[in-house]
């Protein structure tokens, strides 16, 4: 239901191919993929963070916050203000980049 909603989202705001487009560029430029596996993705096969292919189904995000798409995109974008011992670096990705990167990740079946 979540995933649907987050799709129907994604569409709504810049049509899905854009959205994707536009996730798949800040996933390169901002090298999560250095630390990530993220299915789909070439090249993201990190292991320094966890993978993330499931977010769609995970409950919580980080393992702090209950999972939803305003959780997530914080987390995306400020990690210690959701958990000041998180390892994940603060990248400077504005609120409407992260939130773009959260509802793409709610696409990702693993
Ligand atoms: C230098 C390594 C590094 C980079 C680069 C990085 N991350 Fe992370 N990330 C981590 C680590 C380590 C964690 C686990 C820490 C935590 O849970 O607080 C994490 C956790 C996460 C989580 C939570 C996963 C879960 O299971 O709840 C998400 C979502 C996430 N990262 C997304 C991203 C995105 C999107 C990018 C690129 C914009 C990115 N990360 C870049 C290291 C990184």
């Amino acid at each position: 239901m979540r995933r649907v909603a987050a799709i129907a989202l994604a569409a709504s705001l810049a049509g899905p191919v854009a959205a994707d487009d536009v996730a798949l560029t800040l996933i390169v430029r901002n090298g999560c993929g250095t630390c990530h596996v993220i299915p789909g993705v070439p090249g993201a096969n990190g292991r320094t963070g966890p993978p993330l292919g499931a977010m769609s189904r995970q409950a919580y995000v980080a393992g702090v916050l209950p999972n939803t798409l305003d959780a997530l995109a914080q987390f995306i974008q400020n990690p210690q203000a959701v958990d000041p011992g998180s390892a994940m670096p603060r990248l400077g990705l504005t609120e409407d980049e992260a939130r773009r990167l959260a509802l793409y990740l709610y696409t990702l079946e693993d």
